[in-house]
C-alpha cells in the first residue's frame, strides 16, 4: 500500500474558525468505543483494564475525541463477556475495582471527557443473586424473570419447552431448570435470562441502577438489546420466517412477532430517559441517552419518542454497518444515508457508527484501501460519531485459531462453522507500538487474552503518531473539523452522485461567512475524473489554498474547476471552502480544500 499526503495537519486546525457553541457535548465530539479488556493491561495478566484505561486519557485527548463509550465492566462471570451481569452495581475484578472506576471517572474529567457506558438491561447473568433467589421462588425476585411451566413431558419424561421461541444465539431460547421445575427465558446465552419487564419491580430495580451510576458521575448510558425487552404474555409459538438461508434452530428462521419489537417496550425506554432527565437536572451535568437495536428503521425511530414522550437522544445508527458493502452502488449508498436522515423525527439528532465489537473491522469490510473513506464518511456527515477502537489506526480483524477463540458464539459453533460466527476477530488488543505484544501488555506479562494480529509491526500508533500522512493523522484532522466548525456540527447536508461510481455530500449554513464543506468518495477501482458543476456550493469553482491529500493531483495554491475534479481510486476527498454565494456576485470564490486520499 502506498500512502503519500500532501500537507500537514498542524495547519489544517488554524484555518478552522472555533465554532461558538451551545450545544451539548454529544452533539460537537466523536463518541470513541472503548472494548476494556483489550485496550491497555497494566497488571501484566493479558486482559486489558479500567486503569489501563486511565494511563492512556491523554491519548484521548490528543486523538481530539470527546468521550468515550465503556463495553461493560461490571460483575461478570464473562459467559459473554461482560454482557452477562451479576452485580449491575459493581466492577469486575478482571477490570479492577470500584476505586479504579472512581479514578477513571475523575481522570476523564479533568480531561473534559465524558464517560458513557454500555448497559445491558435485557438480562443480567444466572449467577447475579436475583436469579438465584428467583429459582428458590425468594419474593420480591419470584418473578424477576420469565418462568413458564413445561409444555408436557416427552417419551422419555423430559420437559418440552413451553413453546418455539429460539434465542439469538441458536437453540431454543428456554433452559429448564430442575430446582423451581420450569423453564426460564434466555434470549441471548444461556448463561444470560431474560429479566421480566412486566413486573414494575425489575424497571425500577434499573432505573436505580441508572441513578447509582450517574451519582458516580458517569455522563450518559448506551442501552443494549432493547427490541428484546418485552415479550408477549400468550407465549404462542412465533412463525415461520420461511428464509432459507437458516436452518431451524437458528433465530433467523422464525418470525419474531411476540419476543422482539412489541409496541410495549418504547415506553420503558422512555421512562429511563426519565431518570436521565431527572438526575440532569438535578446534577446540573448534561447528559446522555442512547439505544443499540437492531430493527426496522421504522421501529428505530420510534426510540426518538412518540406523541408527547421523549425516548433515547438518538438510536445508534447501525447503516453504514449493515447496509454498506463492497461493491455499493453510490446511488445505494446516497439512499443509505438519505433514508436514515428522512425517516428521523423533525429536530432529532442523527448519528453514525461503521465498527463494533458484533462486527467485522471496517478495514476488513472494505479492505485497507477503501477504509479511511468509511471513516471520512461517518464523521463529516451530520450528527454524532461514534468510533470503534483501532478505527483510527487501521486496524483489521485477526484470525484467531478454534484454540484461541472466546467469545461463546463461536465457540459454541465448533471447530468447524466458529468462524462464520465468533466476534474474536474486531476484538484483539490495541496496538500501540511494535514493542513485544504490540505494547499492550508489558513483555514479561501473561499472554493477551486474543492474539495480537501479525500485522502490528506496521499497523501500529507509534508508526503512525508523527506521520502527518497516516490514518490516525486524518482522523486528528477530521476530529478537529468536527469540534471546531459549525459547517458540521449543524450544517445542512445534501447528497449527489454522479455515475454509479461517485458519492458527494456537502455540509453547509445558510447565511454564514464559515466555510463549507464537501466530501467526495470515489468507489471505483480506478481514478475518476468528475464534473461536480451540479454541487450549488461549487459552481463558480475556485482556488485551493489549503491541502492534504494522499497521492492526489492538487497542490495549495492551485484553481480547482468544478468540471474535471480528479479523485483517484477508492479515494476520499474533503474540500473546505468558502461559498460564492456569500461573496460579492463576481468575485471569485475563496475555496480552502483538505484533500485527503487513500491508494494502494
Ligand atoms: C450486545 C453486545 C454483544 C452481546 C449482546 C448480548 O449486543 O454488543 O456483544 O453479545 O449484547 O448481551
Amino acid at each position: 500500500m502506498r500512502i503519500i499526503v500532501g500537507a500537514v495537519l498542524a495547519a489544517f486546525v488554524l484555518v478552522l474558525a472555533a465554532a461558538q457553541s451551545d450545544l451539548e457535548w454529544w452533539k460537537t465530539t466523536t463518541l470513541y468505543q472503548v472494548y476494556p479488556r483489550s485496550f491497555r493491561d497494566t497488571d501484566a495478566d493479558g486482559t486489558g483494564d479500567l486503569l489501563g484505561i486511565v494511563v492512556k486519557l491523554d491519548y484521548f485527548v490528543s486523538l481530539g475525541v470527546g468521550g468515550l463509550l465503556l463495553a461493560p465492566v461490571f460483575k461478570s462471570p464473562m459467559k459473554d463477556l461482560g454482557y452477562d451481569i451479576s452485580d449491575f452495581e459493581k466492577i469486575d475484578y478482571t477490570f479492577g475495582n470500584e476505586d479504579d472506576f472512581d479514578t477513571l471517572v475523575m481522570e476523564c474529567h479533568t480531561r473534559d471527557l465524558k464517560l458513557v457506558l454500555d448497559f445491558v438491561p435485557n438480562h443480567s447473568s444466572d449467577e447475579h443473586r436475583w436469579f438465584e433467589k428467583s429459582i428458590e421462588r425468594k419474593n420480591p425476585y419470584t418473578d424477576y424473570y420469565i418462568w413458564q411451566d413445561p409444555k408436557s413431558l416427552n417419551e422419555t419424561a423430559e420437559p418440552i419447552p413451553p413453546n418455539n421461541w429460539l434465542s439469538v444465539y441458536g437453540g431454543s431460547a428456554w433452559e429448564f431448570n430442575e430446582e423451581r421445575g420450569q423453564f426460564y427465558l434466555h434470549q441471548f446465552h444461556v448463561g444470560q435470562p431474560d429479566l421480566n419487564y412486566s413486573n414494575p419491580l425489575v424497571i425500577e430495580e434499573m432505573k436505580n441502577i441508572l441513578r447509582y451510576w450517574l451519582d458516580k458521575g458517569v455522563d450518559g448510558f448506551r442501552l443494549v438489546n432493547v427490541p428484546h425487552l418485552m415479550e408477549d404474555q400468550n407465549f404462542l409459538d412465533e412463525p415461520f420466517s420461511n428464509d432459507s438461508q437458516f436452518s431451524p434452530d437458528e433465530w433467523g428462521s422464525l418470525s419474531h412477532i411476540y419476543t422482539k419489537d412489541l409496541d410495549e417496550l418504547y415506553s420503558i425506554i422512555y421512562g429511563f430517559r426519565d431518570v436521565i432527565d431527572e438526575k440532569q437536572a438535578e446534577l446540573g451535568r448534561s447528559l446522555l441517552l442512547m439505544v443499540e437495536a437492531q430493527a426496522s428503521l421504522e421501529n428505530t425511530m420510534k426510540y426518538y419518542g412518540q406523541e408527547d414522550r421523549t425516548g433515547a437522544h438518538f438510536p445508534i445508527n447501525l447503516n453504514l454497518i449493515t447496509h454498506f458493502k463492497n461493491g455499493t452502488t453510490a446511488k445505494d449508498l446516497k439512499e443509505i444515508i438519505d433514508m436514515w436522515q428522512s425517516a428521523m423525527p423533525t429536530s432529532a439528532w442523527p448519528n453514525w457508527m461503521i465498527g463494533s465489537n458484533d462486527r467485522p473491522r471496517v478495514a476488513s469490510r472494505f479492505g485497507r484501501d477503501f477504509s479511511t473513506a468509511v471513516v471520512i464518511m461517518s464523521q463529516l456527515l451530520p450528527g454524532t460519531a461514534i468510533t470503534y477502537y483501532g478505527e483510527e489506526i487501521d486496524m483489521e480483524d485477526t484470525w484467531i485459531s478454534w484454540k484461541n477463540t472466546v467469545d461463546p458464539l463461536g465457540c459454541d459453533a465448533g471447530p468447524e462453522n466458529y468462524t462464520e460466527f465468533s466476534r474474536d476477530p474486531s476484538r484483539t488488543p490495541f496496538q500501540w507500538s511494535d514493542a513485544e505484544f504490540a505494547g499492550f501488555s508489558s513483555p514479561e506479562s501473561r499472554k493477551p487474552w486474543l492474539p495480537i494480529n501479525e500485522n502490528y509491526k506496521e499497523v501500529n500508533l507509534a508508526a503512525q503518531k508523527d506521520d502527518p500522512n497516516s490514518p490516525y493523522a486524518i482522523f486528528k484532522a477530521l476530529t478537529a473539523m468536527r469540534k471546531n466548525m459549525n459547517a458540521v456540527q449543524t450544517g445542512h447536508l445534501e447528497t449527489f452522485t454522479v455515475g454509479e461510481k461517485i458519492f458527494v455530500f456537502t455540509r453547509y449554513l445558510q447565511n454564514s461567512n464559515e466555510k463549507n464543506v464537501m466530501v467526495v468518495v470515489n468507489l471505483d477501482q480506478d481514478d475518476v475524473t468528475a464534473d461536480l458543476s451540479r454541487v450549488p456550493t461549487l459552481k463558480s469553482g475556485g482556488m485551493i489554498t489549503y491541502h492534504i491529500g494522499v497521492n492526489s493531483s492538487y497542490t495549495s495554491g492551485q484553481d480547482l474547476s468544478p468540471y474535471s475534479v480528479h479523485i483517484p481510486a477508492r479515494g476520499s476527498l474533503v474540500f473546505l471552502y468558502t461559498s460564492a454565494a456569500n461573496s460579492a456576485a463576481l468575485a471569485p470564490m475563496l475555496l480552502t480544500i483538505s484533500v485527503i486520499l487513500r491508494l494502494l
